[in-house]
């Protein structure tokens, strides 16, 4: 299948959505002077275009797009085309309501937003589909043609009729027989025995707290349903055009795909990240995001969308200060973006998102916003011959699961503070910290290319999963565990012991006791540091090396658990801590930071045989470099030190 290289042809593919529906001719015209100016190579075109595309049922308006087609290959900029199926026109909801959403209390989703589709419904499958071939009969063979897009951040739940009957259909599949789904699903439990197909519902509002399984089974179901979507339209643009790759944009860190699964359906994995410019652990966020993408690519991906400015979703809207959209377009291909790409291009006068930022602002030509995004394609164009296609090294991996994530963050838990995404950032932060460059995986996949195996939290972890971890540590890995890990099976049901007996005695835990979880604000005291939202009391095997609570109801009882190189760390250590610990027990398994003695705020990445170095603080930083490097950015030629200005940037060729 084509790759992203396929597109780039060597370049860091530089652009975003493009909307010239929205303005008159002119306009485009306008457009493409300064898309030529700033660099832009490559363009997203029709992602909301369905209404202007198919104004009636079965019509085609075609004119206006062969007019942008011509103009984007005549002005040599690259078309990722998008199939319109995100935001159906009116018509369809108001001829056919059954390709509208429900809610799980019964409310339906109408049009007059976006996403109003649902993924079980045969008509909008039908509509989705003709237009898909429509529009690949049509450009299939367009020059300007680089990539497919598919659809846009594929989000919906449906809880109405039609879904019902898919759910069912899903749900046979998957268990065969009503008695091996009332097994699975625990229905002893509350009077829940089905007798028949026909009773099983998506999980609809009941009077008190849903079945886990059932839930959890939705939502596979759901990710199952929205990705059945997109490999039908996926492969009517393959049938076209064989050689074009095909994408679609995972919101971050988003719960509604699994997108492990997703990934290896795509050709190109793409992702839209928009981290507050207000936030300090911003940049920390998005590492963590483009560390995933990256792995659920296995190489270089592509950065879809992120804005220039503002974007105008938060309850307060900042813009990025003088220098930060570069940074953090840097900090994408350093973890290997080989496409720094924005909604939008121009920032729209009317419709809900007119105060999100586009490349060009409301402020135009002059504003500061099109002059730094001009300064970043020149920076791009620099440094992309030397990019482009590298990859990075990591010897950290960290586990993500969604199914784990799913089961554990239903209602009816010790402790509702536990929030699985929260917790993952604090992991991936310690070792952003350490600058120890990390990779994520599966749980089930190959992990021998890792020295150190981290589990922040995986609630749900399959019996092939935990013989992975095992053979992880025969094989002479070193792994790290947080709590909350191990303990149900894949159907949500809790593992005898509370957690699974091979883990538990890989870990050196006799007994778990009781979980210990924390009040908002409340810590509890450790030899060596302080914790936060969780603890627990157990009862270690003699041979486990710990280091003890202090204090309070726990006293003297292990905080953290080692066995050979098996760790366990029953609570959240502060920021500082955890950084301490996970860069010990990396320097024990042999895995070195990036660099030694990095200041504070600097953070150090290589990728193929390039040194990034970012500086997220706002004052100039030396930053100690042994030998003598060109920095590509600059053109200087630095040896032993590098300076950094504020939210600066240097790209070290040795
Ligand atoms: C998402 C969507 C875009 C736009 C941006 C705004 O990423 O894909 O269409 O709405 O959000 O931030």
């Amino acid at each position: 299948m084509p790759g992203l290289s396929a597109a780039t042809g060597g370049r860091i593919l530089f652009g975003g959505d493009y909307n010239p529906e929205q303005w008159p001719e002119e306009t485009w015209h306008e457009d493409v002077r300064l898309m030529k100016d700033a660099g832009v190579n490559s363009v997203t075109l029709g992602v909301f275009s369905w209404a202007k595309l198919e104004p009636h049922p079965g019509a085609r308006e075609f004119g206006w797009l062969d007019t942008l087609m011509d103009l984007m290959r005549d002005s040599g900029i690259g078309v990722v085309l998008a199939t319109p199926t995100s935001s159906p026109p009116p018509w369809m909801g108001r001829l056919h309501p059954d390709t509208l959403p429900v809610t799980e209390d019964g409310r339906t989703e109408w049009w007059g937003g976006r996403q109003h589709f649902s993924h079980s419904s045969a008509t909008y499958r039908r509509y989705a589909a003709a237009i898909t071939e429509d529009l690949a009969a049509r450009y299939g063979g367009h020059p300007a043609l680089t990539m497919w897009h598919i659809n846009n951040e594929y989000c919906t739940f449906d809880h109405g009729d039609e879904a019902a009957a898919a759910f069912r259909r899903w749900l046979r599949e998957k268990y065969g027989t009503l008695d091996a789904l009332n097994t699975a699903w625990g229905t002893a439990f509350w009077s829940q025995g089905y007798d028949s197909w026909d009773g099983i519902l998506p999980p609809r509002q009941p009077h008190y707290m849903k079945n886990p399984t059932q839930v959890l089974d939705f939502r596979r179901f759901t990710s199952d349903m929205l990705l059945e979507c997109y490999v039908a339209e996926r492969d009517i643009v393959r049938r076209h055009t064989p050689h074009i790759p095909v994408t679609t944009n995972f919101m971050p860190l988003w719960s509604g795909q699994d997108a492990w699964r997703w990934a290896e359906e795509e050709d190109v994995v793409s992702v839209d990240l928009y981290p507050d410019p207000r936030d300090p652990l911003g940049a920390q966020h998005g590492a963590l995001v483009q560390d995933m993408t990256r792995s659920q690519a296995r190489g270089p991906w592509m950065l879809m969308e992120q804005a220039a400015g503002p974007v105008n979703w938060r309850g307060v809207n900042h813009p990025k200060p003088r220098g930060l959209n570069r940074l953090w377009s840097l900090q994408a291909v350093a973890r290997g973006a080989d496409a720094v790409c924005y909604f939008q291009w121009r920032q729209s006068r009317q419709g809900a998102e007119k105060f999100h930022s586009g490349m060009v602002s409301h402020a135009g030509e002059e504003g500061r916003t099109f002059q730094e995004v001009k300064r970043l394609g020149a920076d791009l164009a620099r440094i992309g011959g030397h990019v482009t296609g590298s990859a990075i090294q990591a010897e950290v991996a960290v586990l993500h699961d969604w199914h784990a994530w799913w089961a554990g963050s239903q209602d009816g838990r010790p402790s509702s503070h536990v929030d699985h995404p929260d917790v993952l950032r604090a992991w991936h932060r310690a070792l952003w910290e350490a600058h120890l460059t990390t990779d994520f995986a599966h749980p089930e996949h190959d992990l021998s290319a890792y020295r150190l195996v981290v589990v922040p939290q995986l609630y749900l972890l399959t019996d092939a999963a935990i013989d992975n971890l095992l053979a992880h540590v025969r094989g002479g890995g070193t792994l790290v565990c947080g709590f909350l890990t191990g303990i149900a099976d894949e159907d949500d049901r809790v593992r005898p012991g509370g957690m699974d007996a091979r883990l538990r005695e890989l870990f050196g835990i006799r007994t778990l006791h009781e979980w210990w979880p924390l009040d908002a604000g409340e810590t509890v005291a450790c030899q060596s540091f302080t914790g936060s939202l969780w603890s627990e009391e157990i009862e270690a095997a003699e041979d486990a090396e710990t280091i003890p609570y202090r204090g309070g109801e726990l006293d003297g009882l292990p905080a953290v658990l080692r066995r050979g190189r098996a760790w366990y760390v029953s609570t959240l250590p502060e920021a500082e801590a955890l950084r301490d610990l996970l860069a010990e027990i990396a320097a024990g398994a042999g895995v070195r930071p990036v660099l030694d003695g990095l200041p504070a705020g600097v953070e150090a990445v290589r990728r193929g045989d390039l040194l990034f170095l970012l500086n997220h603080g706002r004052e100039p930083v030396t930053v100690e470099v042994p030998g003598s490097h060109r920095d590509l950015l600059s053109g200087s030629t630095p040896t032993d030190k590098v300076t950094l200005g504020r939210y600066g940037a240097a790209v070290l060729q040795p």
